[in-house]
């Protein structure tokens, strides 16, 4: 009788050898061969790593040299930053399954690519055949860029469903604007960890993003649950006009496959805030206009907000006005005579050419301060997007006397 001899293993570490596809997939298997991949860096970089950790101890948002830091950097946060980001995706991607058709991934600030890894993984279990997925990373250190790049290589094959294509982009979204045309045809556009290091113009940087997105995208901003940069980011967002989601997550770093291998023990949460545009892109953009003619107090502007036959029932019960030109009246009596006001969105939702939208406006009446809170729904011409039919509903608290 022979001894049965136990196979050998070729090579436990997947990373030192080109894998072919074992079939397995899903986040746990992902976040293996991350790991795998974070091993074989350069191990050099001990000490910036505990830098690295000494500055976000420091300053919650410390200024990076990422040329200098995307190794340690990688090293220390991409496991932390890439379970965040599945909690935060898992639930933007709750009931969506793909199938053959282009998924467009557009990660902005993308660094070592923890989120469009956690995105790819997430997209691949919900993948019913082979879905092409094109990523764009955009970063304004190519070298976070060409590490980005080779962790996404090296998870690819535990992405069986996929077939990923990866284009690089040194842009610096602060101060280049041509980067907003990439969102086009965008169906996700993720920004995690990146508003807060822009913190000056964060709320100017989501409205960009916001404003330029084209039909059905999702947008996913990720951020510490403490960081101050919510505030802007909640701001911008409802200047959007576009239907938003908050939200918060956490987990025990035990419970992850793997635990973070020690990087992290105790708990990890995430907050999350997602936006998401409607089939018609137009729509919202005709919201936007609208609050900014109220904003303004700008009667011209309302030329591109109303069709010329528009109906504007002001109250359920008052003769609506019929035309852009009794719209125009009523604007220049009404609107142009508020003092200061502060108008915005804070609900909305969309269908088809029709939009409901909840609104708010401090406004000043001499010393004293006014809050109007009202709904809206509106009808869109479908040729030129702009409004046909307006009813509203609105009441008003008790004037507040300025100190
Ligand atoms: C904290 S890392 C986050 C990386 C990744 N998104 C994540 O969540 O793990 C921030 C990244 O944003 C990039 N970044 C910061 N400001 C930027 C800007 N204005 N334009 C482009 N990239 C920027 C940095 O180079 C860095 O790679």
């Amino acid at each position: 009788m022979q001894a049965s001899v136990p196979t050998k293993l070729a090579d436990p570490d997947p990373a030192a050898q080109p894998l072919g596809s074992s079939g397995l997939r899903g986040v746990g298997v992902v976040s293996r061969r991350l790991e795998y991949a974070l091993a074989a860096l350069p191990n050099a970089a001990d000490e910036a790593v505990q830098e690295l950790e000494q500055a976000f101890e420091r300053e919650l948002c410390p200024t990076l040299d990422y040329e200098m830091l995307a190794v340690p950097f990688a090293r220390r946060y991409l496991m932390i930053n890439y379970w965040k980001s599945i909690m935060a995706l898992r639930e933007v991607l709750r009931g969506k399954t793909f199938g053959p058709e282009p998924v467009r991934i557009v990660d902005l600030g993308a660094g070592s690519a923890a989120t469009t890894v956690a995105m790819l993984a997430l997209v691949d279990e919900l993948s019913v055949v082979e879905t092409p997925v094109e990523v764009i990373l955009i970063d304004r250190s190519s070298g976070q860029l060409a590490l980005g790049a080779e962790l996404i290589a090296a998870v690819r094959t535990a992405l069986p469903g996929l077939r990923v294509e990866v284009q690089s982009e040194t842009i610096d979204i602060s101060t280049q604007t041509p980067w907003v045309s990439l969102l086009e045809g965008a169906t996700f556009v993720l920004a995690s960890h990146v508003l807060t290091e822009n913190f000056e113009e964060a709320d100017r940087l989501l409205l960009a993003i916001l404003s330029a997105v084209g039909p059905d995208t999702e947008t996913v901003v990720i951020e510490r649950v403490d960081d101050t940069v919510w505030g802007k980011i909640e701001e911008a967002g409802t200047h959007a006009a576009l239907p938003m989601v908050l939200g918060e997550f956490g987990v025990a770093a035990e419970d992850l496959p793997g635990g973070l291998n020690g990087r992290l023990s105790g708990w990890l949460s995430v907050r999350y805030g997602r936006w998401t545009s409607p089939a018609d892109a137009r729509l919202p953009e005709t919201v936007r206009r609208y609050f900014a003619a109220w904003a303004t107090k700008s009667a011209s502007l309302l030329d591109d907000v109303f069709t010329n036959d528009a109906e504007y029932v002001e109250r359920p019960f008052g003769e609506p006005l019929l035309g852009l030109d009794a719209i125009r009246a009523y604007w220049v009596a009404t609107v142009c005579s508020q003092t200061d006001p502060r108008p915005r969105v804070i609900g909305s939702t969309y269908e088809e050419r029709v939009a409901m939208i909840e609104w708010s406006t401090a406004m000043r009446r001499g010393r004293r301060d006014k809050t109007v809170t009202g709904a809206m729904i509106l009808t869109f011409d479908a040729e030129t997007a702009r409004i046909r039919t307006l009813r509203e509903y609105f009441d008003s608290s008790e004037l507040i006397e300025r100190a």
